[in-house]
C-alpha cells in the first residue's frame, strides 16, 4: 500500500495523498408511528409513502453530489431511517438500479437495509434481496410484549420473531437492534432478551442502553427506568455473556460473530468517507487538500421540493472541516472501536502528523485512559468505560 506523506497544502494545510474508502447512506424519513424515545429524523406518516416523488428527489440529490466523488468506488450502502421497510419492493428495486447506474458500486458491496418488524410481511424480504439487499438490520428492541408496549412499538414479540425468521430466509447477514435498561425492565428481562437474540445466531447484534433524548416524548414524560446500578449490572451481564459465547464486542454497542462485522459502520468509525442522501442525511468527504461535511435539510417535504430544483437549496450545511477540529473528530470515532486504529491511520485520514495530538495522547495515557501502545491508538478498559472523558481529552 502507498505510504501517505504530509505536505503543507494551500494556506498551510496538509494534504492527503490517498483517499479513504467511500460509503453511501440513504435516509428514508417515514415511520408508521413515532416511538416516544426516538430522536432520529423520522416522521409519522398517515398516508402512503410518496415513492415516486421520493425517488426523483433522491436521484436529484445524488446527481448533484456526483462531482464530489467522481471515479471513486463505493464499498457499502446503508438504507436507514426512519423505516425503509415501508418502501415497496418495486421502489427498493428502482432505488438500487438508480444507485448502480450513477455510482461505481463494488460488485460485492455490503448493502444493508433497516426494517421494522411491524412493517414486513413474509416475501417482502425475498424481494428486497432479489434487488441486491444483502444485509438486513431489524429494530427488535425486545421480545417482551410489555416492554414493547412501553416503548410504543407497533409490533409484538411474535412479530419480532417471525421478522427474524423471514430476514434469515432472505439474506445471510442479519443484525438485530436490542435496547436494554427499558422502563420497568429487570435483570431477568434483559437476560431473556439477550439470550433469545443470541440464539438466532444472526452474526451481528447492536445492543443499546436506552437513552432519554431531549425533544422526545420520553424526555417530557420520563418513564421509570432501571437505576445506574441495575443498568450497570445489565451491561456487565451483556459483556460477559456475549464474550463467553464467542461474540466480539468490537465497538461500544456492536457485537459480531467472527467475520460478521458491519463494513459500513466500520468505515464511519475508521474515519472513512461517506456520502449521505435523503432528508437530514450527513456526509463527510475527503479531497486531496480538504475534508468537507455536508448535511441535507431535514424536513422531508422541503427536501423533496428543493432537491429537484438542482440549485443546492436542499443543503443545510456544506463546509470544510477546520484543521483544529480534525484530530478530535478522528478520535471521537476511532476510540469507539475496541481494537482502536493503527497510529498510521491518523495521518492517512486527517493529513496531519500525530504530533498534532501528542499532548492529548500523553495526558490520556498518564490517566490510564489510553493504552501506551506504539502501534495503535486504543482505549484501555477504563477509557472505554469512561469514553466521554477520554474523547474530551482530544478537544482543542
Ligand atoms: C433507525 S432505528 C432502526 C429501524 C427502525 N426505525 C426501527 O426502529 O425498527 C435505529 C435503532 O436505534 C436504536 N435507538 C433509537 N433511539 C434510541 C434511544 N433513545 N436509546 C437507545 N437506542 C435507540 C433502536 O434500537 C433502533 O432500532
Ligand atoms: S420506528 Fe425506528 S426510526 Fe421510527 S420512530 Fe421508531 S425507533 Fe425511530
Amino acid at each position: 500500500m502507498k505510504k501517505p506523506t504530509v505536505v503543507p497544502g494551500p494556506g498551510g494545510r496538509s494534504i492527503l495523498s490517498s483517499l479513504p474508502p467511500l460509503s453511501l447512506y440513504v435516509h428514508v424519513p417515514w415511520c408508521v408511528r413515532k416511538c416516544p424515545y426516538c430522536d432520529f429524523n423520522s416522521h409519522e406518516l398517515n398516508t402512503e409513502v410518496p415513492e415516486q416523488e421520493y425517488l426523483a428527489a433522491l436521484q436529484a440529490d445524488l446527481e448533484q453530489a456526483l462531482p464530489l466523488i467522481w471515479g471513486r468506488q463505493v464499498i457499502s450502502v446503508f438504507i436507514g431511517g426512519g423505516t425503509p421497510s415501508l418502501l415497496s419492493a418495486r421502489a427498493v428495486d428502482d432505488m438500487l438500479a438508480m444507485l448502480r447506474a450513477c455510482l461505481n458500486l463494488l460488485p460485492d458491496a455490503e448493502i444493508t437495509m433497516e426494517a421494522n418488524p411491524g412493517t414486513v410481511e413474509a416475501g417482502r424480504f425475498l424481494d428486497y434481496a432479489a434487488s441486491g439487499v444483502n444485509r438486513i438490520s431489524l429494530g427488535i428492541q425486545s421480545f417482551d410484549d410489555r416492554a414493547l408496549k412501553a416503548l410504543g412499538r407497533i409490533h409484538d414479540g411474535a412479530q419480532a420473531r417471525s421478522a427474524i425468521e423471514a430476514a434469515q430466509a432472505a439474506v445471510d447477514r442479519v443484525n438485530l437492534d436490542i435496547m436494554y435498561a427499558l422502563p420497568g425492565q429487570t435483570l431477568e428481562g434483559c437476560r431473556s432478551d439477550l439470550l433469545q437474540a443470541m440464539d438466532y445466531q444472526t452474526g451481528h447484534l447492536s445492543l443499546y442502553h436506552l437513552t432519554l433524548e431531549p425533544n422526545t416524548v420520553f424526555a417530557k414524560y420520563p418513564p421509570v427506568v432501571p437505576d445506574d446500578d441495575l443498568s450497570a449490572a445489565m451491561q456487565d451481564f451483556i459483556t460477559d455473556t456475549t464474550a463467553a459465547r464467542g461474540w466480539e464486542r468490537y465497538e461500544v454497542s456492536a457485537y459480531a460473530q467472527p467475520g460478521q462485522r458491519s463494513r459500513h459502520n466500520l468505515n464511519y468509525w475508521e474515519f472513512g468517507d461517506y456520502l449521505g442522501i435523503g432528508p437530514g442525511a450527513h456526509g463527510k468527504l475527503s479531497f486531496h487538500d480538504r475534508i468537507i461535511r455536508q448535511a441535507k435539510i431535514k424536513n422531508p417535504t422541503s427536501w423533496m421540493q428543493k432537491a429537484v430544483r438542482r440549485d443546492g437549496s436542499h443543503l443545510a450545511e456544506d463546509r470544510a472541516v477546520q484543521w483544529k477540529e480534525l484530530g478530535f473528530e478522528f478520535m471521537l470515532n476511532a476510540l469507539r472501536l475496541k481494537e482502536g486504529v493503527p497510529r498510521s491511520s491518523f495521518i492517512e485520514r486527517t493529513g496531519q502528523s500525530i504530533l498534532a495530538i501528542a499532548p492529548a495522547i500523553d495526558s490520556a495515557i498518564s490517566k490510564g485512559l489510553l493504552e501506551p501502545d506504539k502501534e495503535r491508538l486504543r482505549a484501555t478498559e477504563l477509557g472505554w468505560r469512561f469514553l466521554n472523558d477520554l474523547q474530551a481529552e482530544f478537544l482543542d
